[in-house]
């Protein structure tokens, strides 16, 4: 590959010498199809015509996506001479012009904002912003001939930006681009074909495809069609790197569940050992009954795995009052195994993970899970969040959701390890 640009890429930048950008620019569509690398160049150009003293953000969800996503590769594609910028200060210089630098969740962001006249905007992945904090950010859009320059991946189709913006593109001054894998000339033919295996249903059309898809019917349609698929008999436990266990929390309706995955060398693979529930509901159940079955289901796995490291416990960090009186049990009990609190990662981006790891074969569930077998075979989405708008997990104590979180703790805090994507 000699060319330095994709021709979807070029078309982009054509427009922009025909002055044919319009205030908003939005990129949207597949995975790696090259919406960040060209949108990152046209902003660099674009920025490096514009007023000296103007003002520039660039802004994504969180700093650290902004830097991961955006700021690097910015530093790549001009060079360091050309962008610096550091995060602490939350500003950059990009060919001589102040940046300032923000993350949507940041609590100051919008009141800082707020009091801005803006050039120039770049936004990443905005699907991921409030539509208050967009309609915000376009009113600070005020100089003359102020753009804005954005990326996304394709969400529900009643998601705010596309019901609000795409929709209305053409009464709108906004011009939207679809990009799309194949777009993309740059990716080994390899490295695509197992990208289109990790998603499934409504992700791989929104992701794959670049489809504006509504989150319905079965969340692990594969595993429910065929969940055989991914049961196993054993365990090869040279294999097994470490053994974490999720602690979710019974509530009024709920019951307190554990379960317990080993995580195979260079997180490979997961294998759940055991899932667990404490039968009994509110009101019979106290901080005894939860230590005593929990230190029994960490012995009972000490028994079965005796050469296997128990490494990890996470648990539902919403009951801190619970998670003292565990650490105090297994201290009580011997047992040298730290209780964490569980991550705060959407429930979402668990289910991606999950279905990633299970459309590649890297996620296993040992004969006997029933609970967790059980509990993947039902999960749904909530069709009520669905005509909002929103991707949400029905939690409606129809299905065994208690025993999903209790499973998702046990690995969430290595997520970025298990799949890169
Ligand atoms: N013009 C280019 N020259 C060389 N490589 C490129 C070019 N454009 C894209 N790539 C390669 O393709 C990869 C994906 O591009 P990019 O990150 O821009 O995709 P994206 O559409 O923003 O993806 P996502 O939706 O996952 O954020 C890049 O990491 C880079 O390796
Ligand atoms: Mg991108």
């Amino acid at each position: 590959m000699n060319k330095v640009y994709s021709d979807k890429q070029r078309q982009l930048l054509k427009l922009w010498q025909q002055h044919k950008l319009r205030r908003i620019n939005l990129l949207e569509g597949s995975v790696r199809s090259g919406k960040t690398w060209i949108s990152l160049v046209l902003w660099a150009f674009w920025v490096a015509t514009m007023p000296q003293d103007g003002n520039y953000l660039m802004v994504a969800k969180t700093l650290t996506s902004l830097r991961r996503n955006c700021l690097d590769l910015l530093q790549t594609l001009v060079g360091k001479n050309n962008f610096s910028y550091s995060l602490s200060k939350k500003e950059g210089c990009l060919f001589g012009r102040l940046i300032y630098l923000e993350g949507v969740n940041d609590a100051r962001a919008e009141s800082k904002i707020r009091g801005m006249t803006l050039q120039g905007a770049y936004c990443d992945e905005l699907t991921l912003f409030t539509e208050d904090f967009f309609s915000m950010l376009l009113s600070r859009l005020s100089c003359p001939g102020a753009k804005l320059i954005a990326t996304t991946n394709p969400d529900s189709p009643q998601h705010w930006l596309k019901v609000k913006y795409i929709d209305r593109c053409a009464e709108l001054d906004m011009l939207c681009m679809q990009f799309l894998i194949d777009d993309n000339p740059y990716l080994d033919p390899t490295y695509i074909a197992n990208l289109k295996k990790e998603y499934s249903g409504v992700y791989y059309d929104r992701f794959i495809l670049g489809l504006w898809k509504t989150a319905d019917g079965l969340i692990y349609r594969q595993f429910a069609d065929n969940p055989e698929h991914w049961m196993v008999d054993t365990v090869d436990k040279k294999q097994i790197d470490f053994i974490s266990i999720g602690i979710d929390f019974g509530g009024n309706r709920s019951l307190t569940t554990f379960v317990s995955t080993a995580v195979m060398r260079n997180y490979s693979a997961l294998t759940v050992l055991r899932d667990y529930h404490i039968a009994g509901r509110k009101g019979e159940i106290d901080a005894d009954r939860l230590s005593r079955e929990f230190v029994g289901f960490v012995r009972k796995l000490q028994t079965d795995y005796p050469d296997v490291y128990i490494r990890y416990c996470f648990a539902d960090c919403a009951e801190q009052y619970l998670i003292t009186t565990l650490r105090k049990a297994l201290q009580q009990a011997g047992i040298p195994l730290p209780v964490g609190d569980s991550d705060k990662n959407p429930i979402v981006s668990r289910i991606i993970c999950t279905n990633t790891l299970l459309n590649t074969d890297r996620l296993h569930l040992l004969r006997g899970c029933d609970l967790l077998r059980a509990g993947l075979e039902g999960a749904v989405w909530d069709s009520k969040a669905a005509e909002k708008g929103e991707d949400k997990r029905l939690d409606d104590f129809t299905s065994d959701i208690d025993i999903l979180d209790a499973f998702e703790y046990s690995f969430e805090r290595f997520m970025r390890k298990l799949v890169k994507t």
